[in-house]
């Protein structure tokens, strides 16, 4: 039977306009996202990873339509909603949520908890009085925050627990697919892991379907069944974990996973020969010309500074677009 995908973004752009001067004129573009395509199959995690401004923020943004892409297809459950206008999105926006890394910036101060999980049942007109409320005491429950917490305010709840609070609000009007924006960075290490456990066991009582966007490799292991690295708003690998982390293809990915500390003597002989990652990443405003890693890669081409390397499947489960494993070499 063919993979069921919940989720699917085929050539998805995004660009921000530069403008410039009292009439806003437009002097350039920033290509956050150029022309990314995923596929999450339901119930799968996949992790975005990639060096700060990778686009992975916009690509989450973007599949939640929280953005309008600039081009591309989003296809929900088989309905392409990416041009959909507002008010066709609604039961799209009940059923993708995102889940923000800062849980102080995204839940309002001046509104106690009970105010906080009820505000998208009441948006979206869902359960009113006493259901309401039964649904606000579950959501608690399922996220392991004792009741008493309803009458808080934001600022009387640790970190970990407010980005509970984050999860709760997420799970209210019961979405398919979540996109978990560095939910974890701003926490301790012990209270990370935790959150992780919590987001596993949710996953699998609810069917959940993740997006997981992280800086933190090592995190990466635990949670995802599928890596998906970014650079420069461009895909250029994707593999299930073991395999990229067994078989890392693209120098860029070769040389995040050598930056990851090695734990133990087994996982070292995983580990790639170290390969340091030099140099800056460049402005999207300005990416160079060919596959955007060509200036910082050791084991460029020629054709690489001129050619944008295609995306190729290696295996059944490895994607990478790098012209070192394109058949069509120097063409
Ligand atoms: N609303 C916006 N307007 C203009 N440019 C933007 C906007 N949002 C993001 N960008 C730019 O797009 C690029 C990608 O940003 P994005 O936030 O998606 O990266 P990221 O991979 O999430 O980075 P980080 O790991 O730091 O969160 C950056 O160069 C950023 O400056
Ligand atoms: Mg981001």
């Amino acid at each position: 039977m063919a993979t069921e995908y919940l989720i699917e973004a085929l050539s998805i752009r995004k660009y921000f306009p530069i403008t410039s001067g009292l009439l806003n004129r437009k002097v350039g573009e920033v290509r956050a996202v150029d022309d990314v395509s995923l596929s999450v199959p339901r119930g799968q995690t996949y992790a975005l990873v990639g060096e700060s401004g990778s686009g992975k923020t916009t690509l989450g943004k973007t599949l939640c339509r929280i953005y309008t892409p600039t081009g591309g297809d989003i296809k929900f459950k088989g309905h392409n909603i990416a041009n959909l206008p507002e008010e066709q999105l609604k039961p799209v926006r009940r059923s993708i949520q995102m889940v923000f890394q800062d849980p102080t910036s995204s839940l309002n101060p001046r509104r106690r908890i009970k105010e906080i999980l009820a505000d998208p049942l009441v948006i979206h007109g869902v359960a009113d009085g006493k259901r309401r409320m039964n649904r606000v005491r579950e959501l608690m429950d399922l996220v392991e925050l004792p009741q008493e917490f309803l009458y808080r305010y934001p600022s009387g709840l640790s970190g970990g627990q407010r980005q509970r609070v984050g999860i709760a609000r997420a799970l209210a009007l019961e979405p398919e697919f979540i996109v978990l924006d560095e939910p974890t960075a701003a926490l301790d290490v012990s209270v990370q892991a935790k959150l992780v456990a919590l987001l596993k066991r949710l996953q699998r009582e609810l069917g959940l379907t993740y997006l997981f966007i992280t800086h933190d490799l090592s995190l990466v292991r635990n949670i995802a069944d599928v890596v998906v690295v970014m650079y420069l708003g461009k895909m250029v690998e994707q593999a299930e974990g073991p395999e990229l982390y067994q078989n890392p293809l693209h120098p860029y990915t070769r040389a995040l996973l050598s930056s990851i500390p090695v734990v133990d003597d087994a996982e070292r002989e995983l580990v790639p020969a170290k390969v340091p990652l030099r140099g800056e990443i460049p402005s999207p405003a300005n990416a160079p010309p060919g596959c955007p890693f060509h200036p910082r890669c050791d084991a460029r081409l020629e054709l690489c500074s001129r050619v944008v390397p295609s995306t190729r499947r290696v295996k059944d489960n490895h994607l990478v677009a790098c012209h070192l494993f394109q058949d069509d070499l120097g063409g």
